[in-house]
C-alpha cells in the first residue's frame, strides 16, 4: 500500500426527518444564500422543510443552477453573495448545486483577477479561503456532499472543468433517503451508475496489496448492483433508497481510494461528451468505461479478474474469456438500469473524436490513467470501439 494522508471533516446527518437539524447545523445569526436547481425541491417538500428548519434566518434564495452548472450562472451567486454579505452558502439539491455552490463559495473569496482561473488554471492557483457551505442532498450520485470536488462548466466555450480543496467540503451534509422517492427513472440510472464507476476509477488499476480499499470498493459495488434495481423497481423502497444513498456517498468521499492508484481517464474522457453534446454525466461514463476496459485489458489484468470473480463469480475459462465475460457483465449491468453505451445511442457519430482529442491536446495533456499511458492515440481508439 502506499502512503496516504486522509482528511475528511464533513459531519453527515443521515435518515428521515433529519432536515430539521439545519436550525441547529447552521451557524447563529448566519446570513445564508440557499441555492437550489430548476425547483424539483417546491415540488417534493424539501423547500418546505428547509424553510421551515430555517425559520428566524436570514435567508436570500438563488434559483436555476442548472444540471452541469455554468460558470455563467454561478457568476450570479457570487453577485448575490457581495452584494448582500452572505457569510453561509446551504446548497439544496444534486451533484450541480452542490458543485456550483462550492464554485460561488470560493469564487466570492477570490482574489485573482478572473474566478475561472479555479479552473482553468487549477495546477498553479489553488484555492486558499472559501465561505463556509452546508448541504442538503437531493440525488445520490456524486459524493459531492462529502468531499472537495467541484465540476463547473462554461457554456460560452463548451467547457468542462473541474477543481478540489477541502476549504469547499461541506461542514455539514444532510442525507434524507426519501428525496430518491421523488427522482425520475433516468435519475436513479444516472446516480447508480456514477457511484459505481467512481469506485471503478479507484479499484480497477493494478494490485497494491490494499486488501481493506479492495474490499470496500466491492462491496459498494455489490450493494449498487443489488440495491440500485430495488429503488428503480420501488421509488418508495425507504431501506433500498437508504443503502443506494449511502453507498454513493461512499463511493467518493476518499475513503476507497486512499493508498491505491486511481484512473479517472473514464471521468476525464466523458466530460468532453458532456461538453460537446450534452449527454448526462453517468451515460458518458458508461459509453467510455467499457472503451478503456477493452483497449487497457492488458494492465488492468489482475484487477478485471478480481473484479470478475469477486463482484460477478466469474471464475471459468482462460484469462481472455474471463475478461470478456467480466466486460459483458458490466456492460449488461449498465443496460439494465436502462443507460445505453455506444454512442451512435446518444446520436453521437465518428466527428466526436477528433473534437476530443484536440482538447487535450490543447491543455497539453500526453497521457492520463493511473499509469500515466493512456495516450491520445488510446482515447481515439477508446471512441472508436464505442461507436457503434
Ligand atoms: O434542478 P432540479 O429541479 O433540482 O432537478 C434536478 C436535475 O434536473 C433533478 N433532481 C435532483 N434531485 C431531485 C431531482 N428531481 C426530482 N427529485 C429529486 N430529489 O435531477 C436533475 C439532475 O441533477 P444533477 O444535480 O445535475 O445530477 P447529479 O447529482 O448527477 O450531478 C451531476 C453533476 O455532478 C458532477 C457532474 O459532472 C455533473 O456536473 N460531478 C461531481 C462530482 C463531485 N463533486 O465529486 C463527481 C462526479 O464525477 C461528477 O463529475
Ligand atoms: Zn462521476
Amino acid at each position: 500500500m502506499r502512503n496516504f494522508e486522509f482528511y475528511n471533516p464533513v459531519r453527515i446527518c443521515f435518515g428521515k426527518g433529519e432536515i430539521v437539524q439545519l436550525s441547529k447545523l447552521v451557524p447563529k445569526g448566519a446570513n445564508i444564500l440557499l441555492t437550489y436547481g430548476g425547483g424539483s425541491i417546491k415540488k417534493n417538500g424539501v423547500y418546505d422543510q428547509v424553510m421551515a428548519a430555517l425559520k428566524g434566518f436570514k435567508v436570500i434564495e438563488f434559483s436555476g443552477i442548472e444540471a452541469n452548472p455554468h460558470y455563467e450562472t454561478l457568476m450570479k451567486g457570487v453577485a448575490l453573495v457581495k452584494a448582500h454579505k452572505i457569510d453561509f452558502l446551504l446548497a439544496v439539491g444534486g451533484g450541480s448545486v452542490l458543485d456550483g455552490t462550492k464554485f460561488i463559495a470560493a469564487a466570492a473569496l477570490w482574489e485573482g483577477s478572473d474566478p475561472w482561473e479555479i479552473l482553468s488554471r487549477r495546477s498553479e492557483r489553488h484555492v486558499e479561503r472559501a465561505l463556509p457551505i452546508g448541504t442538503v442532498l437531493t440525488l445520490p450520485a456524486t459524493g459531492s456532499e462529502m468531499n472537495g470536488n467541484s465540476v463547473v462548466t462554461r457554456w460560452e466555450t463548451h467547457e468542462k472543468l473541474a477543481f478540489d480543496s477541502e476549504h469547499v467540503m461541506p461542514k455539514f451534509s444532510i442525507l434524507d433517503p426519501e428525496v430518491v422517492f421523488s427522482l425520475p427513472q433516468i435519475q436513479v440510472a444516472n446516480g447508480i451508475v456514477d457511484a459505481f464507476i467512481h469506485v471503478m476509477e479507484q479499484y480497477l488499476t493494478f494490485p497494491v496489496n490494499a486488501p481493506i480499499q479492495d474490499r470496500f470498493a466491492e462491496s459498494v459495488l455489490k450493494t449498487l448492483i443489488e440495491e440500485g434495481p430495488k429503488v428503480l423497481a420501488d421509488r418508495t423502497n425507504y431501506d433500498a433508497a437508504a443503502n443506494f444513498m449511502w453507498a454513493a456517498t461512499m463511493a467518493l468521499n476518499g475513503l476507497i481510494g486512499v493508498g491505491v492508484p486511481q484512473d479517472w481517464a473514464t471521468h476525464m474522457i466523458g466530460h468532453e461528451l458532456t461538453a460537446f453534446h450534452g449527454i448526462d454525466h453517468g451515460q458518458t461514463l458508461c459509453i467510455v468505461l467499457p472503451g478503456i476496459m477493452k483497449l487497457k485489458r492488458e494492465n488492468k489484468t489482475e484487477k478485471i479478474l478480481q473484479y470478475g470473480e469477486r463482484v460477478w463469480e466469474i471464475t471459468e475459462g482462460t484469462v481472455d474469456q474471463r475478461i470478456d465475460a467480466t466486460i459483458q457483465k458490466t456492460v449488461e449491468f449498465f443496460e439494465s438500469v436502462g443507460i445505453k453505451t455506444k454512442l451512435a445511442d446518444y446520436g453521437v457519430g465518428s466527428e466526436i473524436i477528433n473534437k476530443v482529442v484536440d482538447r487535450f491536446v490543447k491543455r497539453g495533456i500526453k497521457a492520463i490513467g493511473e499509469r500515466g499511458d493512456l495516450t491520445t492515440e488510446n482515447i481515439a481508439k477508446i471512441l472508436e470501439l464505442q461507436l457503434k
